[in-house]
């Protein structure tokens, strides 16, 4: 097949953008359905789409890239447990983490959808033993806080459904997460806790990576030191990995080990048993809630035709705007306190899976892979980066979401919160021209200032109220927008060989940080010196 950027479907695509004048104000004028048209609703959630800068043409064309690229092919080949990370050998089947309990998914021709129930069943006994004071400390104490150690998927998706989901937490169970091998991450989050009230869960797909072993293997220390007992490890530490031999090598008794598979992403984990710490925190049905929502999203991918299919849509737009609008970034914007953590958790799903520069065959790319994704809550952002997004230079995608129900009981404030949502995507959309300015007695010099040029495109996701449920299905929605987008770009969404060279050079700089001299420095001029340095200056060995 031609390059991407060879196919006459790009070229059409390409085309097509220089040839219009697409203001959003003119779409809108031209067509007073639009903001009806443009809508789209699944698993819970209502899509307007509406104030992206597409018309009926460009539409046309972006699904007929997605037939030509063969998304269809791809993700049924997904679904079917082909190994489509083709860099690691591997399936990609996080949909069999919520797949119904009859559903047959095979992987090497084994079904494995009753090893997820069988997981799920002991989370399950787990969890209610420990919600409910059942599962006691060495000394015989019941566990107050929960510490998830940590990193990248092994924490970036329990800590966000655990802030997201905090109104339907067991209050009096305390939940905390470590993930920076920065120590001050495990002090903070332990120095008002004791030993004897406290279960770890040391989570990581490999129980290899440098950070979490650091972390757990101080927590181990740290709890020993009070509870004096070899034994204590079995209270107090549980595992979720992949991986049964490191965990039983670590120490920890692998009867209380929860497992998941090679074919299940770290990205893509948190609706694993990596989402032990969500469970114990909402507990079990809640928990089958938030798979019955990714379920449902999952659902909606595989059957919906593309021109209804949320997850495809989104993705077509985004790619739209990225490689034809030149939106280098894409802004996440909740307008739900929340989902604080939801943009930093989608920068993991994103960016990891699709910040990738060769094809599937290793060719080298020439267009744009991944925007840069980030975020921050509303109304927070509009008294912050907001005003680049209005009136900067850089064109910026975003996507609002919000919830027509509040979960606190401050109603009012919440009518104040979707108010601002609102506001922001009608004035990204339309701006403010010059004569309007003046319309208003801005003085003649003032007026540039003032002026909003408009036409920032904007999605705008709306859901009844933030459950579980609606979480789920907007997880699983972003995951399959990246999946779309991967398979158009023609890249591996599933591996991460980009995080590999940093992580070596690390382990090398650690030991020559440990050595007995710096003799041995041999990386570049710039690395050597802060090296020699950090040697010469660091305080770490003074308490
Ligand atoms: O940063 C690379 C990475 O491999 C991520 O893909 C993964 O989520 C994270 O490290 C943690 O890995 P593990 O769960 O094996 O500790």
């Amino acid at each position: 097949m031609p390059k991407l950027t060879e196919r006459p479907i790009w070229r059409a695509l390409a085309a097509h953008w220089r040839a219009r004048d697409a203001h959003l104000r003119k779409l809108f004028a031209a067509d007073p359905q639009r903001g009806d048209k443009y809508t789209l609703e699944a698993a819970g959630w209502f899509l307007d789409y509406s104030k992206q800068r597409v018309d009926d043409e460009t539409l046309r064309l972006l699904l007929l890239l997605a037939e030509e690229a063969g998304v269809a092919m791809r993700r049924d080949a997904m679904l079917r447990g082909e190994k489509i990370n083709a860099t690691e050998k591997r399936a990609v089947l996080h949909v069999a983490l919520r797949a119904a309990k009859d559903q047959v998914i095979e992987v090497d021709g084994s079904d494995v959808v009753p090893g997820v129930y069988e997981v799920l069943e002991r989370m399950a006994a787990f969890a209610t033993r420990v919600r409910e004071g059942d599962w006691k400390g060495h000394t015989g104490k019941r566990i107050r806080h929960v510490v998830n150690i940590g990193i990248g998927g092994s924490d970036l998706g329990p800590v966000m459904a655990y802030e997201a989901l905090r109104a339907f937490s067991q209050r009096d169970l305390d939940i905390r997460f470590v993930s920076n091998v920065d120590g001050a991450d495990f002090f903070e989050a332990t120095r008002d806790i004791k030993p004897e009230e406290t279960l770890f869960i040391v989570a990581s797909k490999t129980f290899t990576t440098q950070e979490t072993m650091a972390n757990a293997h101080a927590a181990r220390a740290w709890a020993l030191a009070k509870l004096k007992d070899e034994a204590a490890v079995e209270k107090h530490f549980v595992a979720v990995s992949t991986n049964a031999e490191k965990v039983a090598e670590f120490g920890i008794d692998t009867a209380n080990m929860f497992g998941f598979w090679d074919w299940v992403g770290g990205r893509y984990s948190m609706d694993s048993a990596i989402g032990l710490s969500t469970m114990l925190a909402i507990g079990p049905d809640n928990f089958r809630a938030m798979l019955d929502g990714f379920h449902a999203m999952d659902e909606h991918f595989r059957t919906a035709p593309f021109a209804q299919n949320m997850p495809v849509l989104m993705a077509l737009i985004g790619l739209w705007n990225t490689n034809f609008l030149g939106a280098a970034t894409q802004a996440v914007l909740p307008y739900a306190n929340y989902l604080k953590r939801f943009p930093a958790y989608l920068q993991q799903l994103t960016m990891e899976s699709n910040g990738k520069s060769v094809t599937l065959d290793g060719a080298q790319i020439d267009y744009d892979t991944s925007a840069v994704w980030w975020g921050e809550p509303g109304t927070n952002g509009q008294h912050s980066f907001y005003q680049l997004i209005h009136q900067g230079t850089r064109l910026i995608a975003c996507d609002f979401i919000g919830f027509c129900d509040a979960l606190s009981p401050l109603h009012e404030q919440h009518d104040l919160l979707m108010a601002n949502l609102f506001a922001q995507s009608e004035a990204l959309a339309f701006g403010k021209t010059a004569e309007q300015v003046r319309a208003e007695g801005t003085p003649e010099w003032l007026v540039p200032h003032r002026v909003f040029a408009g036409n920032r495109p904007s999605n705008t996701l709306l859901a009844q109220t933030l459950t579980p449920y609606s979480l789920g299905a907007l997880v699983a929605l972003y995951e399959h927008i990246t999946f779309v987008q991967g398979a158009i770009w023609d890249i591996d969404s599933f591996d991460q060989w980009g995080v590999e060279l940093g992580k070596q050079l690390a382990q090398k700089i650690a030991a020559e940080i440990a050595a007995a001299d710096d003799a041995g420095l041999a990386h570049d001029s710039s690395t050597n010196a802060l090296v020699r340095r950090y040697r010469a200056n660091r305080g770490g060995r003074k308490t």
